[in-house]
């Protein structure tokens, strides 16, 4: 037993989940902005829910782009906002690559949208307190965020 059993640390409370559709440019922006709406009704200080957009804004954008589809969980323990971004796409290839500034697959169409500057893994993980991202070619894609309240 450590000192902390019995502490009350609740688990992690689910909140909500929405899904992401794949391809949808024109609904695209519109589950991180639910998400962020979601987390001021329930009260959270403004640099935390700027973070949570950011990060949201990103994952859901790649899930739009690149994963096919997919979804956004949102969870919350007393100390900490988790945010589980999931699709069962291509997966990526490198993840070394993927995480560097200015690295992107992004079609020229995309482009023209003015996506594909290769900044959002990169913005998600300066966002984050702790990013983990699991990935396998052909099994998709999912990444766990936690952003800790102040
Ligand atoms: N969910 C995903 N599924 C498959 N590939 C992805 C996913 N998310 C990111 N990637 C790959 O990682 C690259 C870098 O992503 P990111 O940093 O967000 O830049 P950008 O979206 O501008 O391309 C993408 O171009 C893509 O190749
Ligand atoms: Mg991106």
């Amino acid at each position: 037993m450590s000192a902390e059993d019995g502490q009350g640390e609740a688990a992690p409370e689910y909140l909500q989940s929405f899904t992401i559709v794949g391809g949808d440019f024109a609904a695209a922006g519109s589950v991180s902005i639910a998400a962020k709406n979601l987390l001021k009704a329930v009260g959270f200080p403004a640099p935390v829910l700027r973070r949570v957009a950011i990060v949201a804004f990103e994952a859901e954008m790649n899930v739009v782009m690149y994963g096919g589809g997919g979804e956004l969980a949102v969870y919350l323990s007393p100390t900490t906002v988790r945010l589980v971004i999931s699709d069962q796409g291509p997966g990526i290839g490198d993840l070394e690559l993927a995480m560097q500034e200015g690295w992107s697959t992004a079609t020229p169409q995309m482009r023209e949208m003015g996506f594909g500057a290769g900044m959002g893994l990169p913005n998600i993980k300066k966002n984050s307190d702790r990013l983990t991202i699991d990935t396998a070619p052909g099994k998709g894609t999912r990444l766990q965020v936690e952003i800790d309240l102040p």
